[in-house]
């Protein structure tokens, strides 16, 4: 049996990821400085390190006190715009974070790391779907931190023996039980719900992209395919060396027409969307190619749209 360590394992997708690993046999060690993780969501049967992985003396001593195999790096700070007002928190905490972990791994001889990474990395690209191979180019400093932690992991693993995959998600929603809905707030379908509760019509941000609809297109992807991802990426890690970056999206983009349309149905009544002007830096059309996940993890998603905001609603609820 296996142990692996997950840093920010009490956040939004860290728990889910953690309940997966323990669902295929291996035992989990939740490292999350609880900054934007709920210690209650932390499995019972998983250990709990309350501590930032900024402190690399204590992940260090967790990676050697529970003899952890790989890790699984989720702990970063991820709202855009934030990063746009706050650059150096975010260089801090997620590159910081970074070099801190990777320094911790090389004391502890540590040999697997899966890091969660972000279709953020890709910007605006000049075609649809993206494929792994599509230039980078960030259009955030959320999305620089994201692409600067790809190259660090990528750097490290030439200098000494690392097995490693970044997963580049795309557009995550849902919950895997109702207890693990995404309390943020910050993303779409999150945003919908809360302001259907203060009486308000959500909002569509632009209507003039070119799209089918107008409005823009998204990959969503459900958190519970997610941490079968994560599962399968650790196994990889596992069977030997490896050193390569997955998309993680369904392949197949929604517009937020279509998410509004779809969580109308899943409450039963119209939900009266409203479209306003564009949101500055919105991309219209972010959609994954699927092929290398699908080819070398044999990895695809099983749910749909209106899986991710029926149980979107009931954590809500
Ligand atoms: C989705 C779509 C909005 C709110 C960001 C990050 C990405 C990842 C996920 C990660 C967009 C539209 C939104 C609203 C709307 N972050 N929208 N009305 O911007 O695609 O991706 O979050 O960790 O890296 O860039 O996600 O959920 O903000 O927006 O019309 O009230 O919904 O314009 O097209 P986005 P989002």
């Amino acid at each position: 049996m296996t142990t692996w360590l997950l840093t920010g394992g009490a956040g939004y997708i860290g728990a889910h990821v953690a309940r997966e690993l323990l669902a295929s046999g291996r035992q989990v060690v939740v490292l999350d400085d609880l900054s934007a993780g709920h210690r209650e969501r932390v499995p019972a049967d998983a250990t709990f390190i309350g501590v930032s992985v900024l402190d690399t003396a204590a992940v260090r001593d967790a990676l050697t006190r529970y003899d952890v195999t790989g890790v699984i790096h989720l702990a970063a700070k991820k709202a855009v715009g934030e990063s746009v007002e706050k650059p150096l928190l975010y260089y801090r905490e997620n590159v910081g974070g970074m070099v801190s972990l990777l320094q911790a791994m090389a004391d502890a001889g540590t040999r697997c790391l899966v890091y969660s990474s972000s279709a953020a990395v890709y910007g605006d690209p000049p075609w649809s779907p993206i494929s792994e191979d599509t230039p980078c180019a960030p259009l955030s400093p959320y999305g620089q931190t994201k692409l600067i932690g790809e190259w660090m992991v990528r750097d490290e693993a030439v200098a000494r023996p690392l097995s490693w995959v970044s997963l580049r998600y795309f557009n995550v929603a849902g919950a895997g039980s109702p207890d693990l809905g995404d309390s943020s707030a910050n993303n779409l379908i999150p945003l919908v719900f809360a302001a259907l509760d203060r009486g308000e019509a959500p909002r569509v941000f632009g209507t003039d992209y070119p799209t089918d609809d107008g409005s823009c297109v998204r990959d969503y992807i459900h958190v519970s395919d997610l941490s079968e991802a994560h599962v399968a990426a650790a196994a990889l890690c596992e069977s030997g060396e490896v050193a390569t970056v997955f998309n993680v999206g369904t392949g197949r983009g929604a517009s937020v027409w279509q998410v509004m349309a779809t969580v109308s149905e899943v409450v039963g009544r119209d939900v009266g969307a409203v479209a306003v002007e564009r949101r500055v830096g919105d991309p219209p059309e972010l959609v994954a190619s699927v092929d290398r996940i699908a080819g070398e993890l044999g990895w695809s998603a099983s749910r749909d749209l209106r899986d991710m905001i029926a149980s979107a609603y009931a954590a809500h609820r």
